[in-house]
């Protein structure tokens, strides 16, 4: 197995600087509309062949140096008892929002084998199917993140109702966010203890928070999550807090292996700030694949030029990679990020 990117989070030596995409799997492939034309995604996420399938597709075609499984973070949510829609053009919504405290107390802890069993059973098939080939990373959405959608019914863009509840019902808020962490946590040892080799916490939506909002109200779940992980497993946990550039002095000492860090700021500015402690992980602004390909390249270039006082550095977009790329300057992208890392260790 091709195991670079795990050496990478633990902070090893490795020969090239490996390299997976968040959202790798997903709708930019033709590959995956040809799966998902015959289902809803939910569905989708629910099969675990075919959630497996399409989990592959961008190790085969782009040439990636790890798999990230195929779900939605949003997937743990509906079996707290929060039914959950995917609509076309709209994205996720949530026809019940979470709004006060009785709506809390109704919620249940899903145990993962017995309600996720879908999830689990996908882990299992893909360590089989990847064991020649690289390593498989579980994730699960961040506390905050979960959060929003939850009490927002759905995506948003001032996120008032959230905001008016840590602000308006404190209790209430943390009642909540208590409750999604205990799920998150026995989730993601689930993955764990199911074979994930590693697990990232997506925290898309941390940035829209004030640094003394996201200490207070965001910060402590994710760092529960890592400890409670930390006492059962040793796989690589990476914690990526998008647009998190005013947060780097709380979340470097969030006790994660691997800091994911988005586009805005430069990766030697984070390395100074998390000092050694930990690997990053990023950060190429996901619309830089619409370059021509000799300015794509100096882009992979300044992006490695930046990390190379790096603990370990794990390549990445700084988002996920949106659905109008061309899977070609995906793969592109990955060869050089091979190629220049090698001559830059040379
Ligand atoms: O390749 C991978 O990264 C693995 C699969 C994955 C999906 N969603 C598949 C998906 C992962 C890791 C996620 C995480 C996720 N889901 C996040 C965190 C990452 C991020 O982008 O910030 C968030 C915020 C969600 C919530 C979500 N899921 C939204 C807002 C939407 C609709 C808009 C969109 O981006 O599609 C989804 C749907 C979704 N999740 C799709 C896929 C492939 C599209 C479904 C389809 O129509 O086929």
């Amino acid at each position: 197995m091709n195991d670079t990117f795990l050496k990478a989070c633990k902070g090893e030596k490795t020969e090239y600087t490996p390299i997976w995409i968040m959202r790798q799997a997903g709708r930019y492939l033709p590959e995956y509309h040809t799966v998902r034309s015959k289902g809803s995604f939910l569905d989708l996420c629910k099969t675990p062949e075919r959630a497996a399938e399409v989990t592959i597709q961008p190790v085969d075609i782009i040439g990636v140096d790890a798999a990230i499984l195929f779900s939605d973070i949003l997937v743990p949510l509906e079996k707290m008892g929060c039914p959950l829609e995917f609509q076309e053009k709209k994205g996720p919504v949530f026809p019940s929002p979470i709004r006060d405290q009785a709506a809390v107390d109704k919620l249940i802890i899903p145990d993962p084998e017995d309600d996720l069993g879908y999830v689990m059973d996908t882990i299992r098939i893909l360590r089989k199917e990847l064991v020649d080939k690289v390593p498989l990373i579980g994730f699960s959405g961040a506390p905050f993140t979960l959060a929003t959608y939850l009490i927002e019914g759905g995506s948003s863009k001032n996120y008032l109702q959230t905001k008016r509840m840590m602000y308006e019902a404190p209790a209430l808020y943390k009642a909540l966010l208590d409750k999604i962490t205990d799920c998150t946590i026995v989730y993601l040892q689930g993955q764990a203890a199911a074979g994930a080799q590693a697990l990232q916490i997506f925290d898309s939506w941390a940035g829209v928070l004030a640094p003394c909002d996201y200490r207070e109200f965001a910060f402590p779940y994710v760092t529960r999550i890592i400890s409670a992980l930390k006492e059962v497993t040793d796989v690589p946990l990476i914690y990526f807090a998008n647009n998190g550039a005013s947060l780097l002095d709380i979340t470097r000492d969030c006790g994660s292996d691997v800091l994911g860090i988005d586009w805005r700021i430069g990766l030697d500015k984070v390395i100074e700030k998390v000092d050694g402690k930990m690997a990053v992980q990023g950060n190429m602004d996901p619309l830089s694949l619409f370059l021509p390909a000799d300015k794509l390249k100096d882009r992979v270039r300044e992006v490695l030029v930046q990390a190379k006082g790096a603990k370990g550095h794990v390549f990445n977009l700084g988002h996920g990679i949106v659905p109008e790329t061309d899977p070609a300057k995906a793969k592109l992208a990955v060869e050089y990020v091979h190629e220049i890392s090698r001559e830059l260790r040379a």
